[in-house]
């Protein structure tokens, strides 16, 4: 297979035309549930329609549906999955039925916006990995820490036009730990591909899909540098 294997598609299709058993390694960031009522809306607020229609989509979850069949293309079940802590009861009841091992990791925001709507900052965003028995966790004592502290990455989205890119510095580290050069990682909801850019930075095999046209051709822009057949 090539490096680089990107698509514009559902991923719920895509994901069936795939090879079982194909998959070493799925780090994703799929459509969080957030609850912005009364509160912030991450990082641009209400300042903008575009944004806040984007933010909308991407806050209505993901169906069991998503991880069976991320679990038929997986060599071993071996996944990360950015979360929010409404989808944290769906991803243990989901992973534990598989007798997997799980961790969660925390990225912090120390800038996040303020609120004073009788509730807790949005300052925290979850990682939530799944492996099962077997599978091995590599990396180094400083690639293997459960939380990471950054400023909002404002600068990211600006620079990859999407409301939530996530940081390549942190997704590094879940790769080094968790694959191998060569290995085949895979993100069913690329978004600007943040994912697709540390894979193929660490010498990984790549496949992303993405739904949206502008997302997707953001993505390949970003990716191109590691592919000139992009
Ligand atoms: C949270 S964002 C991912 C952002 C990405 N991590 C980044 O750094 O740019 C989720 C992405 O999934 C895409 N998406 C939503 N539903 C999808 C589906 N059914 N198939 C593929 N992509 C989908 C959205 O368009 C959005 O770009």
């Amino acid at each position: 297979m090539n490096s680089i294997n990107i698509f514009n598609q559902d991923c719920m299709q895509m994901l069936k035309d795939l090879p079982k058993n194909s998959i070493d390694l799925v780090v994703t960031d799929p459509p969080y549930i957030v609850k912005t009522e009364g509160g912030g809306a991450g990082a641009f607020g209400y300042q903008n329609r575009k944004w806040h229609q984007e933010i909308e989509f991407m806050t209505n979850g993901f169906s069991n549906n998503v991880l069976d069949e991320l679990c038929q293309v997986m060599k071993k079940i071996n996944i990360y999955i950015f979360c929010s802590q409404y989808q944290l009861t769906q991803l243990i009841n989901y992973f534990e039925n598989k007798k997997c091992n799980w961790n969660l990791i925390s990225w912090h925001k120390d800038n996040p916006v303020p609120s004073c709507n009788n509730k807790y900052l949005s300052d925290t965003e979850y990682i939530f990995f799944a492996r099962e028995k077997g599978v091995k966790l590599g990396g180094t004592y400083y690639t293997k820490r459960k939380y990471y502290v950054t400023h909002i990455n404002t600068k990211e989205k600006h620079q990859y036009k999407h409301p939530t890119v996530k940081p390549v510095s942190i997704i590094d580290n879940l790769i080094i730990n968790s694959s191998k050069e060569q290995d085949v990682i895979l993100d069913p909801f690329m978004g600007s591909g943040s994912t697709g850019e540390s894979a193929l930075k660490l010498d990984r095999k790549f496949i992303g899909i993405e739904i949206k046209p502008e997302y997707y051709q953001i993505a390949c822009s970003r990716l191109k540098k590691f592919d000139r057949q992009i």
